[in-house]
């Protein structure tokens, strides 16, 4: 019989336990995933005992408490804490999301807390975001227009023209949906992904931008655009309320139309 072994880089061990020296009724457990690919061992998941009366209601003030308080060590990104620079995305009890915005308390039992899904490893909690955000620049995130803008005033919109960027605009680029996308694990070097194709689409849906066509020649590719086979994922994870896979579906609609 065939004998299939996982590498050693993809199996956790246990690692240590840190106990709080004043450990309480108001103590959880966080269970947080420890690598450095530098150090030649393998990933461990170690356990922090923390004490939650002295500490912020969401998963990244757990966070903090624990690298300012136990362990300087651990790694992650964050910056805003108020959900919209998206840095601080993360698996966490076994979903993606935003770790500033998840509450610890809908949390049952430890905490437990892992990267973003296959995705290469930094150190820790960080990820490697180069591929995605090389699509991302793919599909040239900018207005484009051949015409020149009105003297001495911005380019306008209608109410109407300005209400079909909403639920586009407010992405705030965590790759959440790219990460629990199962096309972009196995393809993710040639599909664009969840994110970046909803990026893509809030350029085609704006009224200003004259490149529509050219947009949607870049993405009228079996694996560019057409690996989704909308399982939804994406959408079931965002953070941020957004809907990935709608858009996904209107550039493919918008691609129908042309024919
Ligand atoms: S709908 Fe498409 S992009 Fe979203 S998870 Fe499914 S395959 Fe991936
Ligand atoms: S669509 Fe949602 S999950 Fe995906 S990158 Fe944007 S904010 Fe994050
Ligand atoms: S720290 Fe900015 S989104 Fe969480």
């Amino acid at each position: 019989m065939v004998q299939l072994t996982l590498p050693a880089n993809s199996r956790v061990a246990e690692g240590r336990h840190h106990r709080s020296a004043d450990a309480g009724a108001k103590t959880r457990l966080f269970k947080i995933y420890r690598y450095d690919p530098d150090s030649g061992r393998t990933p461990r998941l170690d356990t922090f005992e923390v004490d939650l009366a002295t500490c912020g209601p969401m998963v990244l003030d757990a966070l903090i408490k624990i690298k300012n308080e136990i362990d300087p060590t651990l790694t992650f990104r964050r910056s805003c804490r108020e959900g919209v620079c998206g840095s601080c995305a993360m698996n966490i009890d076994g979903t993606n999301t935003l770790a500033c915005t998840k509450p610890i308390a809908d949390i049952r039992g430890p905490v437990a807390v892992y990267p973003l899904p296959h995705m290469p490893v930094v150190k820790d909690l960080v990820t490697d975001l180069t591929v995605p955000y090389a699509q991302y620049a793919s599909i040239q995130p900018w207005l484009q227009a051949t015409t020149p803008p009105p003297t001495n005033r911005e380019r306008r919109q209608s109410i109407e023209d300005r209400a079909e960027l909403d639920g586009l605009w407010e992405c705030v680029l965590c790759f959440c949906c790219q990460t629990s996308c199962p096309s972009y694990w196995w393809n993710g070097d040639r599909y664009l992904g969840p994110a970046v194709l909803l990026q893509a689409y809030r350029w085609i849906a704006d009224s200003r931008d004259e490149f529509t066509g050219e947009r949607l020649d870049d993405l009228e590719d079996p694996f560019r655009l057409y690996r989704c086979h909308t399982i939804m994922n994406c959408t079931n994870t965002c953070p941020k309320g957004l809907n990935p896979g709608r858009a996904i579906g209107e550039i493919k609609a918008a691609l129908a139309r042309r024919r």
